[in-house]
């Protein structure tokens, strides 16, 4: 869309009224940091070039932009030494591009919600008017009590921008025109007007906003592009990082429901979750990371799932927690199961309520209903894990594999001591602690003989009642 074109997003400053150790784009918003989405616009704009300005917690943005949008080659990073304003950033990202035809957008990487359509519009605007060096942004809302406001003259004419530290007069704090910091300059005149600046404000810093009066003091033309005032909230604390966070989840909820899916509110459906038609996610259950969820599945109340992959018709009952977990077709889970990393659960399984598994397979059909302990199993097709059945996975040194076979049947309050395996079709007589291997077909039983004494429940209790009387008696 947008040829010869480098967007600079600036990212280095101190974030100072978030108050973190965090570097303030770093902060989440639907589950990615906040720098994620300016870099994304920026790609989705067609701009050719990216450089990310980072300065402030500069490893760790560094490290973030390299591991996820590293492949693109298109995105690099530029340093700001110091925070010596937006314009002083804008510059060191600027001094990396080494011509001077084509143009820049520049943007702030604490605005996350607008979009490359947003960019294309003003880079557009610039387009149509080549008498025009730069065009801005601009947005008009009754209270835009912290931004920088648009100056015009009597004419209409774009004068400046002037924060709202600066604001001298009741009239210009009455303007209700803000500058969302959209720029789209050419770039000879970028570089010139970048020079140019001086840090006379009231917060000593260079702005990158000043660039407006110096091209209108020299004669040079500055367009306006009406924008939309609700993607272009900035974050610089935490309510408005909350602000934002609700704006991007309606967003990404309100994408889903196009695509047939049912959301009920106060679930939350974070950046890069993908849903099948016909899923329904019921209240206040929180899908994130890489999860995908199949057709017609429901997640019900509650159920939280991580990087899980969930196949079609699958039932999630409610409070079920899903980790780095694969759940197939049909498979019916909870309410209150917990698969933990590496857990592969097979089409139409069920694991039922209070079950933990963690790196263990269920092959089809197998069924562990209540109340257990899965640690590095692999259990075959159809088999049956009773209620209170624990895998003995780890020595205190090493976790070993528990192996039970297709269609084998494992009775409640069983112990299986890996390693061990039972074959298939084999029989686990209910709790016997399985501490070596089960042949296929075999009964397993591991308990005390059970004794039976004729009439000694009444002689006992005689017994003790006695007791207790004379025991009374004696006080
Ligand atoms: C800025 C604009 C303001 C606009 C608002 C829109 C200036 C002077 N003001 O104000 O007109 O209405 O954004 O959201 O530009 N940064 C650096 N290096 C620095 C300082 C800041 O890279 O030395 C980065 C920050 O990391 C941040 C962005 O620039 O991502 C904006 O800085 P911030 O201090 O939040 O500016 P605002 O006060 O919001
Ligand atoms: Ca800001």
């Amino acid at each position: 869309m947008l040829e010869k074109t480098t967007a600079v997003i600036l990212a280095a400053g101190l974030g100072k009224r978030m108050n973190s150790s965090l570097p303030k784009v770093l902060h989440l918003v639907a589950g990615r940091p906040l720098i994620h989405f300016p870099v994304h616009a920026a790609l989705e704009a067609g701009c050719d070039k990216v450089v990310v300005v980072v300065g402030h917690g500069r490893e760790r943005i560094e490290k973030f932009i390299f591991n996820n949008f590293g492949t693109n080659g298109k995105v690099k990073t530029s340093v700001q030494k110091e925070p010596l304003g937006t314009g002083d950033a804008t510059r060191s990202g600027v001094d990396t591009i080494g011509h001077n035809t084509g143009r820049a957008v520049i943007f702030y990487g604490d605005v996350p919600l607008l979009t490359g359509q947003d960019i294309a519009a003003v880079a557009k605007a610039l387009d149509a008017d080549p008498s025009a060096v730069l065009a801005i942004a601009t947005c008009t809302t009754d209270d835009p009590f912290g931004y920088g406001r648009i100056v015009r003259d009597a004419s209409g004419h774009i004068v400046e921008i002037r924060e709202q530290r600066d604001l001298r007069t009741d009239t210009e704090r009455a303007i209700k025109e803000w500058n969302p910091g959209i720029y789209v300059a050419r770039l000879g005149f970028l570089k010139e007007a970048l020079s140019s600046l001086k840090p006379n404000n009231a917060q000593g810093e260079y702005y990158l906003t000043d660039i407006v009066s110096f091209a209108t003091q020299r004669g040079d033309r500055v367009v306006g592009v009406p924008s939309r005032a609700d993607v272009m909230c900035g974050v610089n604390d935490r309510a408005q990082l909350a602000d934002v966070d609700r704006a991007m989840c309606a967003r990404i909820a309100h994408h889903w429901r196009t695509q047939g899916v049912t959301i009920r509110d106060g679930a939350r459906v974070e950046d890069g979750v993908v849903l099948g038609r016909d899923v329904t996610i019921e209240s206040f259950a929180v899908l994130r990371g890489t999860t995908s969820v199949g057709e017609g599945a429901t997640i019900d109340v509650g159920c939280v799932l991580t990087n899980a992959d969930v196949g079609q018709g699958v039932t999630l009952k409610p409070y079920s927690i899903v980790t780095d977990s694969i759940v197939r077709a049909r498979a019916q889970i909870g309410p209150f199961s917990h698969l933990r990393p590496k857990s592969i659960i097979g089409e139409e399984a069920h694991v039922g309520n209070f079950v933990e598994t963690k790196k263990t397979t269920m092959d089809r059909g197998a069924k562990a209903n209540h109340l257990a302990y899965l640690g590095d199993g692999v259990i075959g097709a159809g088999a049956n894990i009773g209620a209170g059945t624990i895998f003995c996975n780890y020595d205190g040194f090493q976790k070993h594999t528990t192996r039970v076979g297709t269609n084998a049947f494992v009775g409640s309050d069983s112990q299986l001591v890996a390693p061990v395996t039972v074959g298939d079709g084999a029989y686990i007589g209910t709790g016997t602690t399985v501490t070596r291997n089960v042949p296929s077909g075999a009964l397993a039983i591991g308990r005390a003989k059970q004794e039976n004494k004729e009439g000694y429940a009444d002689r006992l209790r005689a017994r003790l009642k006695a007791q207790k009387e004379s025991a009374k008696e004696s006080e």
